[in-house]
């Protein structure tokens, strides 16, 4: 099976008044094409830093070694002018927190119609097309109406699904979703994760999917990676590494999930 995205010794180093710190260390993981793997680890262990070296979105200061290729291509030291035509046509990422990716003053239609248009030749109307379909797509309701609201008169959820419709409103190969679900209650995580997996799997689309929380990896990713202080301390098939996980940070953040034999005691 050819990879679509393989990322070899990636390490992304940001200078401080300390001296340079790298914040990922010798990180290799590969997404298949329709395939799903995880990235795992608390907070600070280098997995937004991991995903942003991928989309070439890294903060300014920030270097980068090793070697990311995408559909074969190499990414890392490509132009900003390339990548960006990379971004969004090709692999997509929708963050943590959809009320500051979107911006507050256009109506959501607008901001996914830019979105499709900045990639693909079109009439505005064809535009307005794709953009009820990829509403209806992500399950919102009255697409035509709602694409005339703006982000702030959506729930937090629904936010999430119309990011999750400008991620694909391009069909990209590689979608990166990097915490989609953590601002949201469980009820709404479960439905985003549930829709994020369909979508997933109809349109044949590679996925990272980036996580603190085990649980959610295990329902979603075939494969995992899991980082611990910008290292990766494991990386396998998920059935594997949660049936016998080499790493005591593994074994930590496994035991922390309840499970459903666990005594509750009153
Ligand atoms: N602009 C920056 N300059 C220096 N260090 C940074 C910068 N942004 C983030 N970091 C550090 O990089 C590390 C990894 O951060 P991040 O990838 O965001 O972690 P995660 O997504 O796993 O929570 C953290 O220790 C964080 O403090
Ligand atoms: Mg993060």
């Amino acid at each position: 099976m050819s990879e679509l995205l393989v990322v070899e010794d990636l390490t992304v180093t940001f200078p401080t008044t300390r001296g340079p710190v790298d914040v990922v260390k010798d990180v290799s993981f590969t997404v298949g094409r329709n395939e799903t793997v995880g990235i795992v680890g608390e907070s600070g262990s280098g997995k937004s830093m991991t995903s942003l070296a991928v989309m070439g979105l890294l903060p300014p200061g920030a270097t980068t070694k090793g070697s990311i290729r995408l559909d074969g291509v190499e990414l890392l030291g490509r132009p900003d002018r390339e990548l960006r035509r990379v971004r969004g046509e090709q692999a997509s990422m929708i963050f943590q927190d959809p009320l500051s990716s979107l911006n507050p003053y256009y109506t959501v239609g607008l901001q996914i119609e830019e979105m499709y248009r900045a990639h693909r030749r079109c009439s505005r109307k064809e535009a307005r097309r794709v953009v009820v379909e990829a509403l209806t797509q992500v399950g919102i309701p009255e697409p035509e109406r709602r694409a005339g609201y703006y982000p702030h008169q959506f729930s937090g959820g629904q936010r999430q699904r119309v990011m999750i419709a400008m991620a694909l409103v391009c069909s990209p190969a590689l979608l990166i979703a990097d915490e989609p679900t953590t601002a949201l209650d469980v009820t709404v995580q479960a439905q985003i994760l549930t829709l994020l997996a369909g979508l997933q799997r109809d349109s044949g689309t590679g996925m990272v999917f980036v996580t603190h929380d085990l649980a959610v990896i295990s329902s979603i990713a075939t494969r995992v990676l899991v980082m611990c202080r910008g290292e990766q301390v494991e990386y396998g098939e998920a059935e594997q590494v949660f049936a016998a996980p080499r790493h005591d940070y593994t074994r930590m953040l496994l035991e922390s999930i309840p499970r459903i034999d666990d005594e509750v005691v009153l």
